[in-house]
């Protein structure tokens, strides 16, 4: 019996495109925006939500890049299942466990697009009585209404692409990818 074909390394899968957003370069930009929280929360302990899954990676290098007294909690949201198109309904996975009621609260998201996770998420963090609610997103596209949206800090504005890797997948894969690449979709179902 002929054994089964070894599972391809993740760098050398044919859907891992061009590097947008290197190591290297997320981890300067990071530093800068953990200098920047660190300066605008100094004095105080905010609370950091990651909005799951995506944004976990983001989280963690971002905590450890500021120098405050921070504490995290997790929610989760669905709006993509497992292709690569918004559904058009953000729907509540997993709720918080700490309660807002007069914390500063800094939402860390993975990618504003449509926007329409952030406006779900922020009606209703914003309705549980937080002291402040900001949002941090490591990505943004250059179409996203930021001011609109009121995304305070943002690590980089990106173009139409799906992109992976660094916490962002598609169906589940390439979240462990170590920089932010291009999807390629497949030829024939452009999926
Ligand atoms: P929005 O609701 O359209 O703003 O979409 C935000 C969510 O869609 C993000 O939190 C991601 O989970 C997902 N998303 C949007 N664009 C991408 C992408 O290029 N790669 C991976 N996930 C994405």
């Amino acid at each position: 019996m002929n054994a089964p074909d070894p599972l391809p390394s993740i760098e050398s899968d044919p859907h891992v495109g061009e590097v947008l957003l290197s190591e290297e370069k997320l981890a300067e930009r990071i530093r800068e925006l953990g200098d920047q929280l660190t300066r605008d929360y100094a004095g105080k302990a905010p609370l950091l939500v990651c909005v799951l899954r995506g944004a976990y990676v983001f989280l963690t290098d971002l905590a450890r890049a500021t120098d405050l007294p921070v504490q995290i909690d997790f929610i989760a949201v669905s709006s993509y299942g497992s292709s690569t198109r918004t559904s058009g309904v953000v729907r509540l996975v997993k709720d918080l466990e700490v309660d807002l009621t007069d914390r500063h609260v800094i939402l860390v998201e993975d990618i504003v697009d449509t926007g329409l996770t952030l406006r779900y998420l922020r009606r209703s963090l914003e309705a549980r009585g937080p002291a402040s609610l900001e949002v941090c997103a490591l990505l943004a596209r250059e179409s996203a209404d930021l001011e609109g949206l009121g995304v305070r800090y943002v690590g980089f504005t990106i173009p139409g692409d799906f992109v992976i890797g660094y916490g962002l997948d598609v169906a589940e894969r390439y979240r462990n990818l170590r920089y932010i690449a291009k999807y390629e979709p497949d030829a024939d179902t452009a999926e």
